[in-house]
Formats: C-alpha cells, structure tokens, sequence
C-alpha cells in the first residue's frame, strides 16, 4: 500500500511524460510518413513520361483499353439479356487468327417474327428494303456497353438495321489491337454486309475511336470507289496526338516539359494516327458530324474544328456536310447524344426517309 502510495505520483508523471514523447514522436512519424508518400508521388510523377516514352505499348494500351470489360458480366452471346429481343450474335473471320463477335439488330418493328430464328434468316433480312447502319464503337467496354446499346434502340425504332461487332482484341473478338486491324475488321464487315444488302442504303456511324476507324474505312472505300450512302460522325477528334493531349488523362502532364515528346511521339511510333483530319480530305459522300458542347473526353472544339476542314474540301463538293452541336444544358456529354428526341429528325432530314417510311 505505502509503496504504491509513494510511486503513484511519479508513475503518472513518467506516463505524462511518455505520452508527450509519444506524441511527439507519432507527429513527427506522421509527418516523416507524410513526406516519404509526397517524394513518392513526385518521383512517380516523373518517372511515369519516362516509363511511357520507353515502352510506347503503354501508350497504346491506354488508347484501345479493349482491356477494360465494362459492365463486366454480361454474355456477348445474349443480346436478349441486354434487352435486344430482336438482335443475332454471331462471329466473322476477317482473317486467318481473327475472329470477331458481330451483333445484327433488326429494325424493331420485326421483333415478333425474329423469335427463334437463326442467323440465315437474319442474313436475308439484310436484302429486304431496310437501310443498314454498321456502327463502330469507341475504346474501353464492348458491343454490349449500355450507352451503344441505348442507341441500337433508338435507331432499329427508326426502321434502321444495326451492324456491329468488336474489333479484334476487345470483348470476345481474338486478334491484337491495332489501328490497321480494327479497320480491316471494319472493311470486312462492311464487305460482309454489302454481299447481302442488295440495293439498300449502307450507311457508317463512328463514335468516339470508332470516328478514326470510319474514316480510315470510308476512305479506303472511297480509294476503291464503293462509297458508303453516308457517314455519321458522333463526337469525333481530329486526330490521336491532339485527342491525347486533350483527354482528362493528360491534364497532370500538360505542363511536363517535353510533353510531346514523352507522350505523343510514342503513339505515333507505335504506328497510331487516327488521322481524321487528313482522311476527310480523301472522303466523298454525305457526312454529319454530331457533338455536344459539354464532351469531357473529346472536346466540342476538335469536332467543330475537324467540321472546319471537311466542309470546305473538294472532296465534299458533290456531298453535304453537317455539323450538330447539341448545347451543354442538355447534358449529353460523350456518349448520351443518343438520348436527344431531336436525333430521328436529324437523321431524317439528314438520311432522307427510310425506305419503309416511303413505303407509307
Ligand atoms: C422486344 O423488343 C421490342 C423492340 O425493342 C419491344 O417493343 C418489345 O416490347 C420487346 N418484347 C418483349 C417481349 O420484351
């Protein structure tokens, strides 16, 4: 009792004193951790352009990110599963190694009588007096993402059969990614289609990536003289190196000394242009460029600007070309143009009536 009366006093002293030195030593580990997490940051900082510009692949990873499955569960086998009752999945071989996954969505005004049947009856249908849409989607995700397969709805309402599929690389689709491969995939299927389309209209639509691969499709087809009835550009850049530099990706490097050089020589090394910009140029045949005015990922301005370069081409001198901005207060951003209630007039308009509407 009496010896822990006379050493109270002092242990809580030393415990007082133990819990300064305790503080003390826990502020200055905290503020020795906080240091070493800051110099790790700006050493990766600056090590990332130069892990970048060694290995150019990262670049291009980044460009295709076919890596990224978005949503993830979803079987590319069921296009019912994704609300597409009147939709065919089926796979094309554009060359020996590569298989790509294709989906066919009838206009919707078949559903019914699509029940059940195979993918022969849905070829034919392709030669009954419908036109066809082969829409070529943007990086990252897949054929079954939700926003393309919102617009696949919108444009079978509209009497229009859908053609897509996913490059090489991406979703279920064997091959390597590569800007060559992708508009060879895209030349394939458009060969594919027009083998079964008979007389009716086929028309491109791009968005996002998929503009680069429409024009470098639209092109060739134009070098070839088998233009396709139109091409439909959805949010389009003038090209990767100035896409790049102005993708939200890029925003902590802009200011990098040797921005360029880090970051966009290595795409262009590894052989990707996307060069819509020149492509135009050597394109003849209607084309309508939709963009909104509040796109995080591809600024309005590229759009606008590859619309400057279009329009006064001689290549266009026979063929309209027009530019729709959608305003920023409607909130479309880069991948929900589709839910404007203006786009069947534009397509209209645009199109001309679908040969069912003629019909009536
Ligand atoms: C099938 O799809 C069509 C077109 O989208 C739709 O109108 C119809 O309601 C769907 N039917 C069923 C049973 O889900």
């Amino acid at each position: 009792m009496v010896a822990s009366a006379t050493t109270k006093p002092g242990e809580s002293h030393s415990a007082k004193m133990k819990w300064h030195l305790g503080s003390h030593v826990r502020r200055k580990g905290l503020w020795f951790r906080l240091r070493k997490v800051l110099l790790c940051v700006l050493g990766l900082y600056i090590a990332i352009p130069f892990l970048v510009r060694l290995c150019p692949g990262i670049q291009a990873k980044l460009i295709f990110l076919n890596f990224v499955r978005v949503p993830f569960f979803i079987d590319l086998k069921k296009p019912q599963e994704q609300g597409l009752n009147h939709t065919c999945n089926y796979y094309l071989q554009p060359e020996e190694d590569v298989t790509i996954g294709v989906w066919h969505t009838i206009p919707a005004a078949w559903w019914k009588n699509a029940q059940g049947k195979d993918q022969m009856w849905y070829e034919d249908a392709l030669a009954s007096s419908h036109p066809i849409i082969l829409y070529l989607h943007g990086n990252a995700g897949t054929r079954g993402g939700d926003h393309r397969v919102e617009l696949y709805k919108v444009l079978s309402s509209l009497g229009y059969h859908v053609v897509t599929f996913d490059y090489r690389g991406w979703g279920d689709s064997i091959g390597t990614p590569s800007e060559r491969g992708m508009t060879y995939d895209a030349l394939h299927v458009f060969d594919w289609i027009k083998a079964r389309s008979g007389d009716n209209p086929v028309y491109i639509w791009g968005h996002s990536l998929g503009t680069g691969v429409a024009t470098n499709l639209v092109r060739r087809l134009c070098e070839r003289e088998t233009p396709p009835d139109a091409l439909i550009l959805e949010s389009p850049f003038t090209n990767i190196r100035e896409e790049a530099k102005s993708h939200p990706f890029s925003v902590v490097y802009r200011y990098f000394p040797g921005f360029d050089w880090f970051f966009l020589d290595p795409i262009t090394s590894s052989g990707i242009k996307f060069a819509n910009d020149e492509n135009v140029k050597h394109i003849s045949c209607p084309l309508l460029i939709l963009h909104a005015e509040d796109d995080p990922v591809v600024p309005f301005q590229l759009g606008r600007k590859l619309y400057n370069i279009a329009a006064p081409s001689r290549s266009f001198r026979d063929f309209k070309v027009q530019f729709v901005p959608f305003h920023s207060d409607l909130g479309y951003r880069h991948k929900y143009i589709y839910k404007s209630p203006e786009l069947p007039r534009i397509l209209r308009e645009f199109l001309g009536k679908s040969e069912s509407e003629r019909q009536h």
